[in-house]
């Protein structure tokens, strides 16, 4: 929590707003803006400060207080309002929350009650503007069908990443029944995105990092749910904000995905800065990666953060490469060729970026690394594209065209520089 959050008082009662003061005076996450001693004051500075939270007193009766509340809501509606009340009518709590009251603090107010309503509001906050373009960035990878090397790349690009730049890496395994990234980090999490997801009422920026588990190369794994059926109850609208979440503290959050187009997934493909569609050469994978572009353009994916990977290619890959363009009517961003050093890396659980093995893949993934770490805007062309170095075809528009819904430009490929 960065800015503390301004915080006005509606009460008749100077004593009692004095108490209010003193039980916020230590507690540098708020800052009392503003008192007022009646409703229509209260109401004109509310309107005109807009504070983050308004702690009004019901009084009793309580009706003009909770006139005056569904006034607030109107002119401000980003405050989050608290009422206070002597508490002995069961009904005004009913009441005050039908008004638009977020929370209900019983007279005398302790400061436990009114430091956790406050905290709330705060992780409330930090998760909708916890995406802040400044920060990380999402990188999130779909292949349309299993087994293209969609996981593979993931942890591996999240490695390269940490390795390459220094900075903070969330990995996120959004597999969310058949995840295995712990096993391919060698690594045993205690915690789930399961455990995240199921307590959002606590979850902040500290608390999210402490669900992750730590892999010496400087990625930390938001793993999958240790059990199957804890998948089901993680809600679309969870995965949003703890990937935002996320991206407020790492540099990079890369997140695999499984090959469902289901509203979890989607969530995942939504919020990416960059979406890397893996596909592999054979014919029935590129079917389901033109279907799935198809898909993504009546999303309106903005055609500049899908970014297509072909793996598993012959090499040299100029064929297979050609005939993917062809197929799909956009270059192809990256090539990775089939390598056998990937099995034993997966038997030694330690991924190939890391360096241990002269695996020509593991150069890949440091040079990929780079060309999608913002900051980087020169990155050498990888031997085998040395030749062809501006000769990538330019998509064509033909069909593409039918469906798009946004100015199209061309994204860069593989050796173009940024
Ligand atoms: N470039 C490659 N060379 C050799 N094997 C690969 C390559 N990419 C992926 N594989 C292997 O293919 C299998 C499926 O990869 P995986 O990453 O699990 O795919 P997905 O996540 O798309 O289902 C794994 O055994 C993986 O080691
Ligand atoms: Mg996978």
């Amino acid at each position: 929590m960065s800015e503390p959050l301004s915080l006005l008082m509606i009460d008749s009662d100077p004593m009692r707003r004095q108490a209010l003061r003193e039980l916020l005076k230590d507690y540098e996450h708020v800052k009392v803006e503003a008192e007022a001693a009646d409703f229509e004051t209260g109401y004109h500075l509310v309107n005109q400060l807009k504070p983050s939270i308004v702690i009004l007193d019901l009084g009793n009766p309580p009706d003009p207080g909770l006139a005056v509340i569904e006034r607030l809501v109107v002119v401000s509606p980003h405050s989050a309002i608290f009422v206070t009340s002597d508490g002995q009518r069961t009904d005004t709590i009913l009441q005050a929350v039908r008004a638009g009251a977020q929370e209900f603090l019983v007279r005398p107010v302790s400061q436990k009650d009114l430091l956790t309503a406050v905290q709330r509001i705060a992780r409330q906050r930090a998760l909708v503007t916890a995406d802040p373009a400044e920060k990380g960035k999402i990188i999130t990878l779909f292949g349309c069908k299993g087994g293209r090397g969609t996981t593979l790349i993931a942890l591996n690009l999240a490695v390269a990443l940490a390795k390459s730049f220094g900075q903070p890496v969330a990995a996120v395994d959004l597999d969310l029944q058949a995840g295995d990234l712990n096993l391919l980090f060698n690594l045993k999490p205690a915690y789930s995105i399961h455990d995240a997801a199921m307590n959002m009422d606590r979850v902040d920026a500290l608390f999210l990092k402490s669900l992750l588990c730590d892999h010496p190369s400087g990625v930390s794994l938001l793993a999958a749910p240790q059990r199957i059926e804890e998948a089901d109850p993680i809600q679309p609208l969870r995965i949003s904000q703890l990937l935002s979440l996320l991206k407020a503290s790492f540099a990079y959050v890369v997140v695999d995905t499984s090959p469902t187009y289901d509203e979890r997934t989607l969530a995942a493909l939504d919020v990416a800065d960059a979406l890397l569609l893996v596909a592999a050469p054979d014919l029935s994978s590129l079917y389901h990666t033109q279907r799935c572009l198809d898909l993504f353009d009546r999303l309106a994916y903005d055609p500049e953060k899908v970014k297509l990977l072909l793996n598993r290619c012959p090499s040299p890959p100029g064929n297979a490469e050609k005939t993917a363009q062809e197929i799909l009517k956009r270059p192809v961003f990256w090539t990775f060729p089939e390598e056998k050093a990937v099995t034993t890396s997966l038997i030694a659980g330690e991924p190939l970026a890391l360096g241990g093995t002269n695996s020509s893949l593991a150069a890949h993934f440091s040079t990929l690394a780079a060309r999608l770490d913002r900051r980087e805007r020169s990155v050498p062309f990888p031997p085998h594209m040395e030749k062809r170095k501006g000769s990538v075809a330019a998509p064509s528009r033909g069909l593409f065209n039918l469906f798009r819904r946004k100015p199209f430009s061309i994204p860069q490929s593989q050796g173009e520089e940024g």
